[in-house]
């Protein structure tokens, strides 16, 4: 046993009985996989994984689909959208934020949207990539055009740390960004040089900023270049199909911090899982993607944080 996993397995024997093994490694005070190792499927009834079988998903032949959310963002100090301390806490003051994120909100009081955006926007330029997203960065190094990352996060940190658009499909859209509502231009451009990068909550835009923020084509107000709640995912901006095919085509699916919440990466799950590719699903709780694991017994839960597993997996993966 690999105390540094320390996962459980399960081994299945000669006529097909299940035998049980939680060998749960000593802590000690150099190994803080360890120390943190606890069974989320202890004495219950379906996969635990080797740690060496682990190694061994990870080594699969092809494309590895990343899939991450607002847990990946959690160590850089932005709050996940649905943790207690998340947007939807603590956004304006009169509104709940899934009212706000929405087109609906935004034809009715476009200000107050994009100040709470620019509020948003600020907490995302105010934060730092952490280990977690540095290990992306280094897998796609290592991975070239066998890795692929679809990310719900709108905050632009993975790109930040070092991963490229090319291979990075922002399914949500990057707050960074803003396009002409009546989408009269070929592509989102970014913020203009004039908004302030530091915005307290609940600051309002100014007159010389909602001028900065019309369409530098055709003079209408943009929008923040984000999926809104009553809108649907696109191609052209969001990726829709070729987060698609990415899963049709990955070997591995490895999903982390997400809590499964929005229908395209449980899409983007659901398909990995019906083609029978192994998943490795990193999250402090089981969510519905550990749950396709559980229902699949192909790949692994490792419970704990991004930045915990993120790191050492990527050192197990095989240079392309
Ligand atoms: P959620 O806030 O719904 O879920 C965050 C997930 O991260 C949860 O499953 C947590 O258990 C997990 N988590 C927390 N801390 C973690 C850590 N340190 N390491 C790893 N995991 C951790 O965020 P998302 O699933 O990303 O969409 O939400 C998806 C979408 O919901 C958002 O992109 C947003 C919203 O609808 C749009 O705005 C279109």
């Amino acid at each position: 046993m690999d105390r540094r996993l320390g996962v459980c397995r399960l081994e299945v024997t000669g006529d097909g009985a299940p035998i049980r093994e939680h060998a749960r490694p000593e802590p000690s005070s150099g190994d803080s996989a360890a120390q943190h190792w606890h069974c989320h499927w202890h004495c219950s009834t379906t996969l635990l994984v080797l740690d060496d079988s682990l190694k061994q998903i990870l080594r699969t032949p092809g494309l590895i689909l990343w899939l991450t959310g607002a847990g990946v963002s959690a160590e850089s100090g932005i709050p996940t959208f649905r943790g207690k301390e998340g947007y939807w806490q603590v956004g304006s003051r009169h509104y709940q934020p899934e009212e706000m994120a929405t087109w609906a909100a935004f034809q009715e009081m476009p200000d107050e949207v994009w100040a709470w955006y620019l509020y948003r926007r600020s907490v995302c330029r105010g934060a730092e990539p952490n280990v977690a997203h540095r290990a992306l960065a280094k897998a796609e190094e290592r991975g070239g055009d066998l890795f692929l990352l679809v990310t719900q996060n709108v905050d632009g940190l993975h790109l930040r740390a070092g991963n490229t658009l090319d291979r990075t499909y922002q399914i949500h859209g990057n707050i960074d960004f803003m396009r002409c509502s009546r989408e009269c231009l070929p592509a989102p451009v970014p913020l203009p040089e004039g908004i302030d990068l530091v915005w307290n909550k609940g600051r309002p835009v100014t007159e010389r900023e909602l001028q900065a923020l019309k369409c530098p084509s055709c003079g209408t107000m943009t929008r923040p270049h984000v999926l809104w709640f009553d809108e649907s995912y696109d191609e052209a901006n969001f990726r829709f199909q070729s987060a698609i095919d990415a899963a049709q085509q990955a070997s591995l699916v490895v999903v982390v911090g997400t809590s499964g919440g929005t229908s395209l990466p449980m899409h983007l799950g659901t398909i990995a899982a019906q083609r029978g590719v192994p998943m490795v699903v990193i999250n402090p709780e089981p969510n519905p993607f550990s749950a396709l694991v559980t229902r699949s017994g192909n790949g692994a839960f490792l419970s704990g944080a991004a930045g915990q597993w993120l790191p050492e997996i990527v050192d197990a993966l095989p240079s392309a």
